[in-house]
């Protein structure tokens, strides 16, 4: 059987392949990156290479989504859906547009599902749905938007939810918070991202407009990609929301220091007054850690940021 994964090139969702390859499945990735696989830096997939087929597909053409959903459709046990426009200081600039790909291009994803027969859709949703409530929040804390990006993704799990009510689908939502770690080079990232984690790649003097005053639980991407798997490979599940991050809030400055503590030098890394996005934290993971056996393994953050600086090391 194979897994379908749309954004399967991106940060989370080539950790994701990544591992169900690992296991030897088949895994078809539908990315828009994809014709540019070999400039992406994803070292971690040449393992499994023989184990991906990659196809260039824009979730916004449904057409050629449809076409390509058609081609695997009898062998897939699922589809795994990680295409967003991730959240950040860029997704007002552009709102029609990433508004479309978060919005439309998932309910295109679920409609070909439906209409192919394809029952089973691990969404990637996103700890944003809870907006700014006080933490830890849990799977049933109300919806809440503070941004644009949190609107696409509560419309996501609606749609998600509505699907499976209506058409006795299985769309399972695994709500995703903070991601960092290998796969992701902090030089093609937002400033706040490069002043927390840019000195691993040999980044000095950022200096972020805001980000100081916040705590949240950045999560290694190797546990929210498991997360991911798990939910998407338990057979059975009953509960269709699950918050899958560390559990854990790190405050943005302790972050920046363990990072100097580590290299052992400062690098002048700056973060102005205020929180980066509106969001509360932490996630409550219990019904992750219950339902589905995920356990975190980078809960503290110092072990993360080993992990990443060796990748950033070894991948020039
Ligand atoms: N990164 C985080 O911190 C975080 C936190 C919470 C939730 N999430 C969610 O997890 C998911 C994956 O996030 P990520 O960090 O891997 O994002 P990413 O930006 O690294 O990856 C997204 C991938 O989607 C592809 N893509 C973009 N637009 C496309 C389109 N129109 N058609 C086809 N492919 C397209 C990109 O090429 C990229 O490979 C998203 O749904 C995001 O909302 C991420």
């Amino acid at each position: 059987m194979a897994v379908l994964i749309t954004g399967g090139l991106g940060h989370v969702g080539s950790w994701v392949a990544q591992m169900l390859a690992s296991q030897g499945k088949k895994v078809i990735i539908c990315d828009m990156a994809a014709k540019h696989f070999d400039t992406l830096g994803l070292d971690y997939l040449e393992a499994v290479r023989d184990k991906l087929v990659l196809e260039a597909v824009d979730v916004l053409d449904y057409h050629t989504l449809f076409e390509t959903l058609l081609t695997y459709r009898d062998e897939l046990e699922g589809v795994i859906h990680g295409v967003s426009v991730i959240a950040g200081p860029s997704f007002q600039q552009r709102p029609f547009r990433n508004i479309s790909v978060n919005t439309l291009g998932t309910l295109n994803v679920y409609e070909t599902c439906r209409i192919l027969g394809i029952n089973k859709v691990v969404n990637m949703s996103s700890g944003a749905v809870y907006g700014d409530a006080a933490g830890p929040q849990h799977e049933t804390t109300p919806y809440k938007a503070t941004d644009l990006y949190g609107a696409t993704k509560i419309s996501g799990e609606l749609f998600g939810d509505q699907y499976t009510e209506t058409y006795g689908m299985d769309i399972r939502h695994a709500r995703l918070f903070f991601v960092y770690g290998p796969g992701k080079r902090p030089s093609h990232m937002h400033q706040v991202y490069q002043a927390l984690f840019g000195p691993l790649e040999g980044l000095s003097d950022v200096q972020a407009p805001n980000g100081r005053d916040q705590a949240l639980d950045w999560t290694h991407v190797h546990d929210t990609a498991r997360g991911i798997v798990l939910l998407f490979e338990k057979a059975s599940v009953q509960a269709r929301h699950f918050n899958i991050s560390c559990g854990v809030t790190v405050d943005h400055q302790a972050i920046v220091d363990e990072v100097e503590r580590l290299l052992g030098k400062s690098s002048n890394m700056q973060l102005g007054p205020g929180p980066f996005v509106v969001r509360g934290s932490p996630l409550d993971i219990s019904l992750a850690r219950d339902e589905l056996g995920f356990t975190p393994t980078y809960t503290d953050i110092r072990q993360g940021l080993e992990s990443y600086r060796d990748w950033l090391d070894q991948s020039p």
